[in-house]
């Protein structure tokens, strides 16, 4: 039997010894039992090592970010955590008031408001957001490009729909820049060239010192009453951010509070410069909603994550499939199956999986609720042609929701 099993193995140099010497004595051949056992174990390790290296580093392929991503309260401390500046707000307590319990004096004047974004093709939230806004502001400043930041060519969605804003055209300062379509440049060039352009745009809409200057994204909407008390307040900071609401596709999935990348500025010629990136500690609670791919058609999804500066999202190309984008929307999961970012085990656990519905639509914008009908049809039947549209999404009552997931098994 030992030497049927060394004979298995004819390669075996130890083996083979171990086999000539098969008459020796008893603890000679139990230590060559042992021998050959472990030479077993090394091969089945070496055939395991063989299949199994592969099939980690595959593992390591497809989830690398997930596991960078799950360790990274490990390798990166969270940012200092911003002053959090407590926000009251009630519709029928007086300016007076609201300006007194923040520690500021109510001016005799507003100030004048600019809202100026970077557009892309989000159309209806730009809808949504200048209805919002349009009480308060002054000036609306809109920039696009016919490149979007990776140098993809795009159309101008804006000055193609320019009539469906008609309300703001009085008040309207909007700008086109031609892209420098450099291949192979990271993305947050193209976008910060834009944003040097946005900042001369605003001079050329006529700011002046102390006029509010609202620096966001489209998709990040302060509330209109947000804007309302900063421009009546004396004494309110030159530089706050504002805390919105995180919204994912809709306002169905309500993310977190964690969005802090919308900016409000007094205005300081010389010294404002158009940015998106973290500029002082103050954060204003509850100051608004963002709503990241927030869309009607699949397309659009489509378009913006190819559009957008982490466009290295995007590792596998069946993350553009349509279907499969229609599926990760209805599930509220994620668009690049991506972890949550955060820098504590417990916040990633607890934010594991799919989203959470809300079923609260209380303090949304005005215009998307007011705009209910538009915004809720699932729209199965344009010209004819079966078409999706996830407006259902914006509305967050569970028969509507389950007409939406009509649009489930359409590619639109
Ligand atoms: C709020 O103010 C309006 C008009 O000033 C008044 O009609 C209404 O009764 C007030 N509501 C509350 C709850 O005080
Ligand atoms: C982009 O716009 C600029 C300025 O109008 C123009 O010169 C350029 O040809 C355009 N590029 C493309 C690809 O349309």
């Amino acid at each position: 039997m030992e030497a049927g099993y060394c004979n298995r193995k004819k390669t075996d140099g130890i083996c083979e010894s171990v086999c000539d010497s098969e008459f020796g004595s008893k603890s000679v051949l139990s230590m060559s039992r042992l021998k050959c056992a472990l030479r077993g174990f090394d091969l089945r390790v070496l055939l395991i090592l063989l299949i199994g290296v592969p099939i980690l580093i595959f593992a390591i392929y497809v989830h690398g970010q997930k596991v960078t991503y799950f360790l990274r309260p490990i390798w990166e401390k969270p940012p200092k955590p911003f002053t959090i500046l407590p926000h009251y707000y009630h519709e029928n307590v007086s300016m007076g008031n609201l300006c007194k319990l923040h520690g500021w004096k109510v001016r005799e004047t507003p100030r004048r408001v600019f809202d100026a974004v970077l557009f892309s093709n989000e159309l209806d939230i730009l809808d949504i957001r200048w209805h919002e806004l349009s009480p308060y502001v002054s000036e609306f400043v809109l920039l696009e490009s016919n490149s979007t930041f990776t140098g993809i060519k795009k159309d101008l969605h804006f000055k193609e729909n320019r009539q469906r804003f008609g309300f703001a055209e009085s008040r309207l300062t909007y700008g086109m820049i031609g892209g420098r379509f450099v291949k192979g440049e990271n993305p947050f060039v193209e976008e910060s060239y834009q944003r040097v352009a946005l900042d001369q745009l605003i001079k050329i809409a006529g700011i002046t010192d102390d006029d509010l200057l609202i620096m966001s994204d489209v998709d990040e909407i302060p509330s209109g009453h947000t804007i309302d008390l900063l421009r009546w307040c004396d004494d309110v900071p030159e530089i706050l951010h504002l805390q919105l609401r995180n919204y994912l596709y809709s306002f169905q999935f309500l993310l977190d509070d964690k969005s802090w990348r919308a900016s409000v500025h007094r205005y300081r010629a010389g010294k404002t410069r158009y940015a998106h990136f973290r500029q002082t500690d103050d954060l204003l609670a509850d100051s608004g909603w963002h709503c990241s791919f927030c869309f009607r058609y699949i397309n659009d999804f489509i378009f913006k994550m190819k559009a957008y500066s982490h466009v290295d999202r995007i590792r596998f190309k069946y993350f553009l499939n349509p279907k499969r984008i229609q599926h990760v929307i209805c599930e509220g999961a994620d668009l690049f199956d991506m972890l949550p970012e955060e820098y504590t085990f417990q916040e990633i656990i607890a934010k594991l999986g799919p989203i959470p519905s809300t079923f609260s639509a209380v303090h949304l914008p005005a215009y998307l609720l007011e705009q209910f009908d538009r915004y809720r049809l699932v729209d199965l039947q344009a010209g004819g042609k079966k078409r999706c549209s996830f407006y259902g999404r914006w509305w967050l009552v569970r028969s509507e929701l389950r007409g939406f997931c009509v649009c489930e098994g359409f590619v639109c």
